[in-house]
């Protein structure tokens, strides 16, 4: 994530205007997405195109990859729905049908959590989360020349992070990790701690982006991706090492998530928060953790909290977590906008959502998407990014104990 949202407002006030379209990517197809047929979609993607909601309300349009680049490029957010558009409109209708049968739910969005009572159970962990450790894994990851969910180094971090989390999960028979396959060449990997007592019970999720991309040249660009998003990706890592080591068993089903495709339009989590509610999986809740290893030098430390496609219960539960684990205060972001990160995917189908950042927008780091994503820029903080690591894993804990 995360760009300039001034620039994804001057591009839809290009869009909104058609004497302003010469500024936009020529390869749009056209605009009547909103009645699409099957077979539109099958001929379309088949020659190429995608399908990109470029915003919550309107119909997804039909872009070239060149016309999804140059979008990218220019800082503009969608959802690439190509491959999840026909089973959202499912859910819809399905949604839509069950509500005749009843008031629609007002809750949605505004769920309700218990404040946090595993203090001192937690606080005896969080000594145990290793930066040397967090280091390890990112550099492996960093070695890599980019993670682009198109490259086959995106696939070799798919398989190097499942054989990094199959070596922390040995001898669990209660736990299990797999590669989730889509229709491009990285795969998102995902690991899943049952419930031990009741695995049937709502799951709660822990979410980061595997992929990392150069703008300029995604497919061969160098692309380290050290904050954006290998900070997140090796938070996760570090707190399912240090779980498993205590001999954690979670009450309720856990999974740690590692999506494919985040930079290229949410692929990733779309493909699976999309698949999870047409199986009528129910998510407590889910956290993203996008970038958490940056704040710019001389500016006021926080963690910072996402304002929007969020739920706004599970945030006031978030606050209360970062009082309770960190030694940092919190802060509310600016609203970051459409398609921001994974948890957006998760919103999209009314599960509670949450997501930490490492700054509030203006602090944050502007070298992501780049080759110069690294550790030694100015601002990168493993002290920092440990902060989110104790703070997502008080998340995962108080959630399923
Ligand atoms: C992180 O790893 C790199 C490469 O292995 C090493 O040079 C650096 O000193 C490490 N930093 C920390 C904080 O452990
Ligand atoms: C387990 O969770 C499911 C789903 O929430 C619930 O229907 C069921 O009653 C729970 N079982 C027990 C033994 O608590
Ligand atoms: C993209 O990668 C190329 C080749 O590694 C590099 O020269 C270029 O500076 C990168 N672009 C950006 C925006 O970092």
């Amino acid at each position: 994530m995360k760009a300039a949202a001034a620039l994804s407002l001057l591009l839809s006030a290009a869009l909104a205007c058609p004497s302003k379209l010469t500024t936009l990517p020529r390869q749009i197809v056209d605009n009547a997405a909103g009645t699409l047929s099957h077979e539109e979609i099958v001929e379309k993607s088949a020659a190429g195109l995608r399908l990109l909601k470029l915003d919550p309300t309107s119909p997804p349009v039909w872009f070239s990859e060149e016309g999804k680049l140059e979008l990218m490029r220019a800082h503009v957010r969608f959802v690439d729905v190509t491959e999840t558009w026909e089973d959202k409109v499912a859910i819809k209708a399905a949604e839509a049908a069950a509500a005749s049968f009843g008031p629609a739910s007002d809750a949605a969005h505004r769920a309700s959590f218990p404040a946090p009572s595993h203090q001192s159970e937690v606080s005896a962990l969080l000594p145990d989360l290793s930066i040397a450790q967090m280091n390890s894994t990112l550099s492996q990851l960093t070695a890599l020349n980019n993670r682009y969910y198109r490259s086959s180094t995106g696939a070799q971090a798919s398989t190097l992070l499942l054989n990094i989390i199959n070596g922390i999960i040995a001898g669990r028979s209660d736990i299990s990790a797999a590669l989730y396959t889509h229709s491009w060449t990285q795969s998102s990997v995902i690991a899943k701690v049952a419930g031990a007592s009741n695995n049937s019970a709502p799951v709660v999720i822990l979410g980061a982006h595997l992929d990392s991309i150069n703008l300029s040249s995604p497919t061969s660009g160098r692309a380290p991706g050290a904050d954006d998003d290998g900070s997140g990706i090796v938070n996760i890592v570090e707190i399912l090492r240090v779980l498993v080591a205590s001999g954690w068993k979670p009450a309720t089903p856990v999974e740690f998530h590692w999506y494919a495709g985040e930079e290229a339009g949410l692929l990733g989590s779309d493909a699976i928060a999309t698949a999870y509610k047409r199986a009528g999986k129910q998510v407590k809740a889910m956290m993203e953790l996008d970038m958490t290893a940056y704040f710019r030098p001389g500016s006021k430390e926080v963690i910072s909290i996402e304002a929007d496609y969020i739920d706004s219960g599970l945030n006031t539960l978030t606050k209360s977590l970062v009082t309770a684990y960190s030694a940092l205060p919190w802060a509310m972001d600016e609203p970051c906008g459409y398609a921001c990160s994974d948890h957006a995917s998760w919103y999209d189908q009314g599960y509670p959502t949450t997501m930490l950042y490492e700054a509030v927008t203006g602090n944050d780091n502007a070298r992501i998407h780049s080759s110069s994503d690294t550790t030694s820029v100015s601002g990168f903080s493993w002290t920092h990014s440990l902060e989110f690591t104790k703070v997502a894993l008080g998340f995962v804990y108080e959630l399923s104990a």
